[in-house]
């Protein structure tokens, strides 16, 4: 993309050779060396396991500063998306840069609900899965099988009819996913509903009963969503973008960041968080000895939705939905004690010399599990509203990967540490 204002040249000494490399700089002053020319002069590559220091791209989608708990889509502070905005409006904003007007709005609300069908046909693989499948699989699983149904993208018009096949889709499979797993008919999107009005409809009407859809529930949930809707160059969002480099479509590209998201260090510490809190509550809520036990270096124990790559002072989400888990829960009537044991945990670490000495603080996914259960949304779909929340900002990295004329295949070289070269000797009969 070549955007970012160039400085002056940082000198590097490799062994006997020095070299100069180009230093630049972001609109909030970000700055980054610049080491196309460091394998080719010295033969030297650098090495960043879990790429801490490691830019991949100029973006221009979503900014964080993590020491001041700053998070921004395009220049909006999250905290007032979040409080004033709405789902589909923070969607198009991540995807096509700004803020729509009413009629694009209006028009970008109509496409998703035009196409929020899913091809009957594909009723057929839900079927095939056991009903324990976890429906982060199936998610994936089926974005993958909408390549097999929209293939040809290739014009701009095409792509941008598959990103809102896409986004419209989700929401379906997500809720059909669930379905599946309790058994209970599939139901289809009804064009009267908001997105997330939409989606509590598919996953919680049953054909005996009315279902009313609690405007409540809907505010909260397009909240949530707006709150997880991008978080620049995460795992799954890098992963979108890696298999993207390949020259991938959009499909397979978003079922990788799917699978991604699903690991317990990243989207799947929401439900990790939950099972936690409910394994205290069991254990006697004894949370200081899942405090000790944290800190114990020889166990594998971890507080889940604690800690953050980026965030060393607090994750500005984490601060959002603290605070609306308790409204939520009370305008709902919910008295849920994993929300006061969260609170405890959440105190006596932030006491804890540990915790501090570590920056580790609460991260989106400490609370937003209160607030699912609180909503009727069980435990091993959490990961799932993560993903829905995600695939905008997901959407959005693609396509500027896509466009930018410095997108190379992402190919990352290794130090190799295993035997050199050895004779091959036949063992035995081949
Ligand atoms: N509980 C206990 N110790 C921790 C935790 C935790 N949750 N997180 C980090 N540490 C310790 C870690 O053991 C290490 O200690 P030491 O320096 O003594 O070896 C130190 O803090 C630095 O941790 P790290 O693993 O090197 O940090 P990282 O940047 O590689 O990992 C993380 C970030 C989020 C994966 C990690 O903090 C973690 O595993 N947290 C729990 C899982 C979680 O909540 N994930 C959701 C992240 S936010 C949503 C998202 O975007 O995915």
């Amino acid at each position: 993309m070549d955007n970012a204002t160039p400085m002056d040249n940082a000198t590097l000494t490799v062994q006997d050779q020095t070299l100069e490399l180009p230093l630049t700089k972001g609109t909030e002053n970000e700055v980054a060396i610049g080491i196309k020319a460091l394998r080719p002069s010295t033969g030297v590559i650098t090495m960043d396991p879990g790429f801490a220091n490691t830019g991949s791209c100029e973006s221009a989608i979503t900014f964080i500063d993590g020491e001041k708990g700053i998070l921004r889509y395009r220049g909006y502070p999250i905290e007032d998306l979040a409080e004033k905005s709405t789902f589909s409006e923070v969607a198009y904003l991540l995807i096509y840069g700004e803020l729509p007007t009413a009629d694009e709005l209006e028009s970008f609300r109509r496409q998703l609900r035009r196409h929020s069908l899913l091809h009957e046909d594909m009723k057929k693989f839900f079927e095939g899965y056991p009903p324990s499948a976890p429906p982060m699989s199936v998610l994936s699983t089926i974005v993958a099988s909408l390549a097999a149904y929209y293939p040809v993208a290739n014009t701009d018009d095409d792509v941008n009819l598959n990103i809102i096949r896409l986004i419209a889709k989700l929401n379906t499979i997500a809720a059909f996913a669930y379905k599946k797993s309790v058994g209970q008919p599939y139901v289809y999107p009804c064009n009267d509903h908001s997105y997330a009005g939409d989606f509590l409809h598919m996953m919680f009407a049953v054909p005996a009963e009315r279902y009313d859809i609690d405007p409540l529930l809907t505010k909260t949930l397009d909240m949530l969503l707006i709150l997880h809707a991008d978080h620049e160059q995460n795992c799954s969002t890098s992963t979108v973008r890696m298999v993207g480099s390949s020259g991938a479509d959009l499909f397979s590209s978003i079922s990788a960041g799917i699978q991604a998201l699903s690991g317990p260090l990243h989207g799947g510490a929401n439900q990790a968080v939950i099972e936690m809190l409910e394994q205290i509550e069991n254990d006697g809520r004894n949370i200081a000895k899942y405090v000790e036990l944290a800190k114990d270096r020889d166990s594998d124990f971890r507080l889940m939705g604690f800690g953050h790559r980026v965030y060393k002072n607090f994750d500005p989400r984490a601060r959002v939905i603290k605070q609306k888990a308790s409204e939520v829960l009370d305008q709902l009537g919910v008295d849920d004690p994993l929300l006061d044991i969260a609170r405890e945990l959440e105190r006596i670490a932030l006491e804890d010399e540990f915790f501090v000495e570590r920056r580790l603080y609460p991260n989106v996914d400490f609370y937003s599990g209160i607030i699912y259960r609180a909503m009727g949304i069980p435990t091993n779909m959490f990961t799932v509203m993560f993903a829905l929340g995600r695939l905008p900002g997901w959407i959005a990295q693609w396509l500027e990967m896509k466009k930018d004329p410095a997108t190379r295949i992402y190919r990352p070289r290794q130090i190799y540490t295993g035997s050199t070269e050895r004779a091959y000797e036949v063992i035995g009969e081949r």
